[in-house]
Parts: structure tokens; C-alpha cells; sequence
């Protein structure tokens, strides 16, 4: 946290490029592509404000130690990383998909009567452990770091826990969503000392951000509205 400097971290790839409008109607525009620059601090159209660029599981742990005052984080995320060190005042509305139980097709019946302790692979693993704990079942978790999906197809796990968007990656591997776990979207986080100590310059950032996802929000139901002939 740079005196007189504000810093949002961000992860490149949807969460960046989904970010980028919300930013820009907050008057900020990064000067570099991640995409294309090595550079792990951006500086933007405004010499007070940086983007710095890392992996989104990070983000929370940035903003939390104050590093960055602000981030933006996926919720299957900040789940995973727990606590009560950071604020929340924002849903983007951003990079949406559900945190889900899949697994093979042929387990889906027999999902709800097996007595047999699940065995999931994932790299949710505190959330996996809460959800079924609170179900009163306790499972047996296999941490991974990606390509979840593999899983089950070599025999590691029987299930899996990720995130699911269109399906299209669970139902390429044959596998099926089973259970609903959490609806995801992506969150604006801040540094609890920030929100303090740059009350100001977070406020308007946070209501400016605010208004462009309402914005965002009201073209999208327009848009499924039907015409009037
Ligand atoms: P890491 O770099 O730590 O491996 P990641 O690969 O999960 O993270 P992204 O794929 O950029 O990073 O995902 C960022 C966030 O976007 C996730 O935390 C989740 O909230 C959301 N997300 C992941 N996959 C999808 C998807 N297929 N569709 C929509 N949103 C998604
Ligand atoms: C994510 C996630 C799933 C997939 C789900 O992976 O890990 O594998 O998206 O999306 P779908 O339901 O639309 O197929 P991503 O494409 O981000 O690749 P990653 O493994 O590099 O994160």
C-alpha cells in the first residue's frame, strides 16, 4: 500500500477483462496489457492508481496484508480463503458460474443412498470440507491445483468439486454436475485499513464501480425485454 497511491490487484485472463469496463467507467484505464507485458505493476491513465497483476487465488492475501488496498476476487475464492480480514462492499456481477459436486454419470443415482465415504478431488478443499460437514458427512479430499475433471477418469477421486459454467467442460469428460454448491460471481475487495485511512478515494471508487455494474445490469434486462411493435 503506496502512500498517496491506490492499488487494485487483479488476475489477468476473465476476471481482467471483465474488470476493464467497470474500471474505465471509474475514469481508469490500465496504460499496459497483461496479456502482452511482463510487467506485474500496471500504471494506469491516473499516476495515483496501479493495477498490480497475480493469480486471483492470491488477490485475497494481497488485500488482506494490505499490499494492495482493493482487489477483485472470485467468491469460490474468497470462500476458500476464509476469514474476516477483508470487506465486501461490491458484487461485480462478474465472471458467474456455480461451484459445484460432479462426478460420473452412472453416480448420480445412487448419490443420495450411498453410505460409502465420498472420496473428491479439488482444489477447494476448506469449502469441500465445510459443505459436506454441515451435512453432517465427512469426506475424503484429494487437493489439486487444475484440471480437476481428470480425476475421476483415472480413478484418483469418484468425484469432483469445481467451478461450472456452460457444462461443456464436465459433459467433455463425461461427467455430470450433481450438486449445487455456491452461485459465483466476482467481488470488489478492500483493505479493511484502506477503507479507513482513503476513505475518500475508495468511496468514490466503490460508488462509481457500483453504477457501472447497475448500468450493466439494466441494459442486460432491457435487452431480454421484449420489443413493443
Ligand atoms: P488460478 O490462476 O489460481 O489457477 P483460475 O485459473 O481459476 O485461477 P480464472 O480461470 O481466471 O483463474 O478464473 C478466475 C475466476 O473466474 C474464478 O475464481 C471463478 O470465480 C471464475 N471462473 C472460473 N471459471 C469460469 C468459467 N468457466 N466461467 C465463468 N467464470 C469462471
Ligand atoms: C474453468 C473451470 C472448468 C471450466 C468450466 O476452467 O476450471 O474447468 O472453466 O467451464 P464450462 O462449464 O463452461 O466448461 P478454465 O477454462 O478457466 O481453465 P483453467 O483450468 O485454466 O482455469
Amino acid at each position: 500500500m503506496m502512500n498517496g497511491t491506490l492499488t487494485i490487484a487483479l488476475a489477468k485472463g476473465r476476471i481482467f477483462k471483465d474488470a476493464l469496463p467497470l474500471l474505465a467507467h471509474a475514469g481508469i484505464a490500465p496504460l499496459d496489457d497483461p496479456e502482452t507485458s511482463r510487467k506485474l505493476i500496471l500504471d494506469t491513465n491516473q499516476p495515483n492508481i496501479k493495477l498490480v497483476i497475480i493469480r486471483s487465488s492470491d488477490v485475497p492475501t494481497y488485500v488482506e496484508y494490505g499490499a494492495a488496498d482493493m482487489g477483485v476476487a472470485g467468491k469460490d475464492v474468497l470462500m476458500e480463503y476464509g476469514g474476516d480480514g477483508l470487506y465486501e462492499p461490491l458484487d461485480l456481477k462478474i465472471a458467474c458460474c456455480r461451484l459445484m459436486l460432479a462426478g460420473p454419470v452412472a453416480l448420480k443415482a445412487t448419490l443420495k443412498n450411498s453410505e460409502a465415504r465420498m472420496c473428491i478431488a479439488t482444489k477447494y478443499v476448506a469449502t469441500t470440507r465445510r459443505y459436506f460437514a454441515a451435512q453432517g458427512k465427512q469426506v475424503e479430499i484429494i487437493k489439486l491445483y487444475g484440471s480437476m475433471e481428470l480425476a475421476p477418469l483415472v480413478g484418483l477421486s469418484d468425484y469432483i468439486v469445481d467451478v461450472v459454467d456452460t457444462g461443456n467442460t464436465l459433459k467433455a469428460n463425461g461427467l455430470a454436475p450433481l450438486e449445487l454448491i455456491a452461485n459465483i460471481s466476482s467481488r470488489l475487495i478492500v483493505n479493511k485499513a484502506s477503507m479507513k485511512m482513503k476513505h475518500e478515494v475508495v468511496h468514490a471508487l466503490i460508488a462509481r464501480i457500483a453504477e457501472a455494474v447497475e448500468m450493466k445490469e439494466q441494459k442486460r434486462t432491457n435487452s431480454r425485454r421484449p420489443q413493443a411493435k
